[in-house]
């Protein structure tokens, strides 16, 4: 039998759609859910998404007795006063183990919130793909692949991502009933898949990354299946989840 499979290209069409009853993934590739799963890997305790500025600084004194660390980008860079950025190297283990974060990243933390309610929510990217994957194949509801993209316009790196777990799928023998934004996806993947360093440089944020002096998180980011954590939505935050072994 096969299972449906709808993309969202942004995170304000994932605000507007019902999750309920779907096992949802959210890919921000350029950066927010690669640096969230680097930071899970490393220890951090669980993770507050905030959608501004404000509510993250309200969150963060909410938690501060927890040791709370204050994290998010704005343009790319570092928020003013907060202890991390969005890049996943920041998120070493002498950093993060042991500790709650709030996380306000500009468009990640907006897609990540819209799949709260979901039956089932988790964090992807092509660095855990295949991962992504098989905790999608421990159920059998529909399936929504929400892409953060940038400021109300899909990001092809969201879309290459959603694409690679498309195609795990697909190889571990799933029957897909996909939509058109899948369709897509996983054309974007397979010819994207030969260099995924080069393609995600090539996109319009990876290009601005590397400019702005990232280009490291950009070819981090590329790294197909180098992690197999699937952190995921419970219990009102993010949790470091479990790994999903099982070779790329
Ligand atoms: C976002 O949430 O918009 C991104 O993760 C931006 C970035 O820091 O690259």
């Amino acid at each position: 039998m096969s299972r449906s499979f709808r993309l969202y290209p942004t995170a304000e069409a994932a605000d507007r759609a019902d999750m309920a009853g779907m096992a949802v993934l959210v890919f921000d590739v350029l950066r927010a859910t690669t640096t969230l799963t680097f930071a899970f890997e490393n220890g951090a305790t669980e993770a507050f998404p905030a959608s501004d500025i404000p509510g993250a600084l309200r969150l963060a004194d909410e938690l501060s007795h927890a040791g709370v660390l204050l994290c998010g980008e704005r343009g790319g860079r570092k928020i003013a006063g907060f202890d991390l950025g969005n890049s996943a190297s920041e998120y070493t283990s002498l950093r993060v183990a042991g500790r709650p974060l709030v996380f306000a990243s500009t468009n990640g933390s907006r897609a990540l919130l819209a799949a709260r309610f979901a039956s089932r929510a988790a964090i992807a990217s092509l660095v855990n793909a295949c991962a992504a994957a098989r905790w999608l194949g421990a159920g059998h509801e529909p399936v929504a692949l929400v892409c953060s993209g940038k400021e109300g316009a899909e990001s092809e790196e969201d879309l290459i991502g959603a694409g690679a777990v498309l195609h795990c799928v697909a190889r571990a023998g799933g029957g897909i009933e996909a939509d058109e934004g899948c369709g897509r996806a996983r054309e974007m993947f397979l010819s994207a898949a030969g260099d995924l360093g080069a393609a995600l440089r090539a996109t319009a944020h990876g290009s601005y990354l590397s400019e702005i002096g990232f280009a490291q998180d950009v070819a981090g980011a590329a790294e197909l299946d180098r992690l197999d954590r699937v952190p995921e939505w419970r219990d009102g935050r993010l949790r470091a989840g479990r790994r999903w072994p099982g070779g790329a």
